[in-house]
């Protein structure tokens, strides 16, 4: 975001408890991000992230996966939840869908996501699972913009931790969600600050504000 301009406004898809959700409420209410949430939208009422946003005074709008036959109709209403809100930046905050190509081509270039694992190893809806069944011993978190795959569009920041013997899902996974917490909101500040640049595989990051 050049200075001067606009700020971006956030749409945050997400599907559960919604922590990645609070750290970037958080960095917003400190200064470190300098965007708007337009809308939080879940794919599920009991989703707690719904009343994180509402706690914040933030739009929150459940789009119930259950009431749709098949994902393109679905993913055309959580779109039109995003138009109406004005959203120019789409955050995937453990959102647990993947979403087609005609979602992927309406907001290109302009959704991120993050994932608990150190991509391109252990994409996935079972990272930490995977990660303590492989055994390595550093697993951590990674920002990306998303493209058509899975888990596979070009990186933004990644962070790395230890892979513990005695760790469970549990004891990894609050490990890596504090380094989510971290560079989430990190990646989107760079994001609206103009300082990410695309270059095939490769995310340049750029000196100071653009
Ligand atoms: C986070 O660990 C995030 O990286 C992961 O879900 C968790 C959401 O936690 N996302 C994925 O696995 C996406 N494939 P939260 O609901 O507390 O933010």
């Amino acid at each position: 975001m050049a200075e001067g301009s606009v700020k971006e406004r956030l749409g945050v898809l997400c599907s559960g408890r919604g922590t990645d959700l609070q750290s970037i409420i958080d960095a917003i209410a400190r200064g470190e991000v300098e965007a708007e949430i337009a809308v939080v939208l879940a794919d599920k009422p009991e989703a707690y992230a719904l009343e994180r946003a509402r706690q914040a005074s933030i739009k929150a709008v459940c789009v119930d996966r259950k009431q749709y036959e098949g994902r393109e109709p679905f993913e055309e209403a959580l779109i039109g939840e995003l138009e109406a809100a004005g959203v120019t930046l789409v955050v995937l905050a453990g959102f647990m869908r993947i979403l087609t190509p005609v979602f992927v081509h309406h907001y290109a270039g302009r959704i991120l996501n993050i994932h608990p694992a150190l991509l391109p190893s252990f994409p996935g809806a079972h990272a930490h699972r995977d990660v303590l069944a492989y055994g390595v011993k550093v697993s951590g978190c990674t920002v990306h913009f998303v493209d058509e795959g899975t888990d596979s569009g070009p990186i933004i920041l990644q962070a790395a931790v230890p892979v513990l013997d005695d760790d469970t899902e549990e004891t990894l996974g609050a490990r890596v969600l504090e380094q989510e917490h971290i560079i989430y909101p990190r990646a989107i500040q760079l994001y609206c600050e103009g300082r990410l640049r695309v270059e095939g595989r490769h995310v340049r990051i750029l000196e100071g504000k653009n």
